[in-house]
């Protein structure tokens, strides 16, 4: 039999990914994982190296494989990044499993991020091209959820116990 992580996490970046994901798997004393991190560890280089070295598909195949390994391999909590769910058979995989959407809206993600530069998809007029990417994957975010909690306006305790209320 295959294991099945405990809850995915997804959402745009900066939402919070991985600070609710860690205070979840505490509340239930599980693992956290974040596919983020297994991306820079197998590859030896930042995210933002990956895309401005080999473009934004070369590192959508990478993570495409990345996530698709971490669901086979983890049992615990795991967060994706916030571009994961734009692949069609990364959605597939997410069918029926327990998937947190962690929702913001654009004014939220100004306060937390500041919407900067450091972000290769945010690189050049932030607020919007959030706007933008946001349009293009909330509905992606909704199709393979099966609760969304909002972070707006909460602190991460706060989104952890409505992560967990809504599960
Ligand atoms: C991305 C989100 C990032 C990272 C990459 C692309 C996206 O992850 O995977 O910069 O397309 O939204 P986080 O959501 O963890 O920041």
């Amino acid at each position: 039999m295959s294991t099945v992580p405990a809850i995915v996490l997804v959402g745009p970046m900066g939402v919070g990914k991985s600070t609710v994901g860690q205070l979840l798997a505490e509340c239930l004393g599980l693992g956290y994982r974040d596919t983020d991190d297994d991306i820079v560890a197998a590859e030896g280089r930042a995210i933002a190296e990956i895309f401005v070295d080999e473009g934004e598909s070369a590192f959508r195949a990478i993570e495409k494989r990345a996530v698709a390994t971490a669901l086979a391999e983890h049992e615990g909590v795991l967060a994706l990044g916030g571009g994961a769910v734009l692949d069609a058979d990364t959605r597939a995989l997410l069918t029926g499993q327990r998937v947190v959407y962690l929702s913001m809206d654009v004014e939220e993600a100004v306060k937390r991020t500041g919407l900067n530069a450091a972000r290769p998809l945010l690189a050049v007029n932030p607020r919007k091209q959030w706007r933008e990417l946001m349009e293009a994957r909330r509905h992606l975010y909704e199709e393979v959820a099966s609760a969304v909690v909002a972070t707006d306006g909460r602190t991460p305790e706060e989104v952890t116990q409505a992560a967990l209320d809504a599960l």
